[in-house]
């Protein structure tokens, strides 16, 4: 339940050695591209290892209100079946996606160059959130948008009859906003440009060019630039989804924490735009091993070990790492509750217009439980108290983030008293197995 239901508080309290194999989720970012460039394809794409988180959920019913036909199989693998580039139906109603942004802003992105209208709605968070960083872009092609002041959803848009290509130089770092103008540039004729300064997440611009599109990266002066020549027609594929690196992160930082621990999490992908996590706890000193390095699907993969890491110094996180692991930085702050010395965040500002205001609902509850925080605008710090020395005993509010939720729930697993949330519901949007899956490793994560 991604806010619409009742909460679900939940506690997790001081445990033993963890151990065991964790085996997470599908990655949530290549799950939604897997289902809106199937449905922009031309016949079935099959996808394996799919998340069937609440989130990617909800873009499946999406596709399926445009027009593709998206299938569960009994062998828990899905088939989409594709309408091509431009050949999306209007949905007859809403459509809702939840507490995903990246859900939202990339199928405004793919249906904003096709003469239909659609209206997008989303829980309490999402409909908080910033939508202009996208309807700004796709404007250029020629759609049309009408939301509630800010920007926020509900948000009618209506997709331009006449779309034509793009150059765009993206404003802020975000993977979703590239997406969405590369989404869009699809099915306007000719190239769509979009520069980055800063690199994010690349999976859009790897599975486009998996799909058989005509797509360059070129690091340049200018910045990272991108050029999609449009209206091509997607070839379906065949896609085995590797596991989440951002759900492989709470059984990791648990296994730091938590004394004797030795936690084996396969098959993560490593794309470099992501793993800048596992980076920093290396360098805080983490014992967090990559075994078995390997490519599948066009990504790197590994499986990570982790072990009880009870020496681990804080450190500055150079900001230019910060797009790699910017779903990381709640679960990393308990870290660094736990670390000796002070962790610095910088050039975080984005944290701030996630779920949640990221940096305003960890320090919260970081200091709810007895952590010490500074923050400003875009960057925070935590000063750590050493391993097993966060009182605990608190109660944080997870602001319908699943993110804020689970950080906190590692957070008990190391200290000296339990930590509650006040709602663990939304955890279910990524990780909908995380309780059963932390539970088989000898945590305890109870509701109530
Ligand atoms: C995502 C991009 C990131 C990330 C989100 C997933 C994606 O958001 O936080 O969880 O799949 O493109 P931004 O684009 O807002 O940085």
């Amino acid at each position: 339940m991604s806010g619409h239901g009742t909460p679900i508080p939940m506690t997790s309290s001081p445990c033993g050695p963890l151990s065991g194999v964790a085996e997470v989720p599908g990655d949530k970012s290549i799950s939604h591209r897997s289902l809106i460039l199937g449905a922009m394809a031309v016949g079935e794409t099959r996808i394996t290892g799919l998340l069937e988180g609440e989130d990617v959920l909800d873009t499946a019913k999406a596709m399926r209100a445009f027009g593709a036909e998206v299938t569960k199989h009994d062998d828990g693998s899905w088939s989409v079946h594709g309408v091509g580039v431009g050949g999306f139906a209007e949905p007859d109603n809403v459509i809702d996606c939840g507490n995903s942004g990246t859900g939202v802003r990339l199928i405004m992105g793919a249906m904003a160059s096709s003469p239909i209208t659609a209206t997008f709605t989303g829980d309490a968070s999402l409909n908080g959130r910033p939508m202009a960083r996208v309807t700004d872009p796709l404007a250029l092609f020629g759609a049309q948008t009408v939301g509630r002041k800010g920007g926020r959803l509900p948000m009618t848009i209506v997709g331009a009859a006449d779309p034509v290509p793009v150059r765009y130089e993206v404003p802020v770092p975000s993977a979703q906003v590239k997406s969405a103008v590369l989404l869009a540039g699809l099915n306007a004729p000719g190239q769509t440009v979009v520069i980055e300064q800063e690199a994010t997440r690349d999976h859009s611009e790897r599975m486009l060019a998996g799909f058989g599109a005509a797509i360059t990266v070129e690091d340049t002066d200018e910045g990272r630039v991108i050029t999609l020549t449009g209206r091509p027609e997607l070839k379906p594929q065949v896609i085995a989804v590797p596991r989440d690196p951002s759900s492989a992160a709470f059984p990791v930082c648990a296994a730091l924490l938590t004394p004797g621990s030795d936690v084996l999490v396969p098959g993560i992908g490593l794309n470099p735009t992501r793993a800048g996590l596992f980076t920093t706890l290396r360098e805080m000193g983490a014992d967090l091993t990559y075994e078995n390095e390997r490519e599948e699907g066009g990504e790197p993969v590994a499986d990570l070990r982790a072990r009880y890491s009870p020496n681990m110094q804080g450190i500055e996180v150079p900001p230019e790492r910060a797009a790699s692991m910017i779903d990381e930085y709640p679960v990393l702050s308990v870290v660094a509750a736990n670390a000796n010395g002070v962790t610095m965040m910088a050039g975080v500002k984005e944290l701030r217009v996630k779920e949640s205001d990221r940096i305003d609902a960890m320090a919260r509850g970081l200091r709810a439980n007895g952590v010490t925080v500074d923050e400003g605008e875009d960057w925070w710090s935590v000063t750590g108290l050493g391993i097993g020395n966060v009182p605990g005993g608190g109660t944080c509010e997870s602001y319908l983030d699943h993110r804020i939720a689970m950080s906190f729930m590692v957070m008990g697993m190391g200290a000296q008293s339990p930590v509650s949330v006040d709602d663990g519901g939304p955890i279910a949007t990524s990780f909908p197995i995380f309780e059963p899956l932390m539970a088989s490793l000898g945590a305890k994560v109870a509701r109530g």
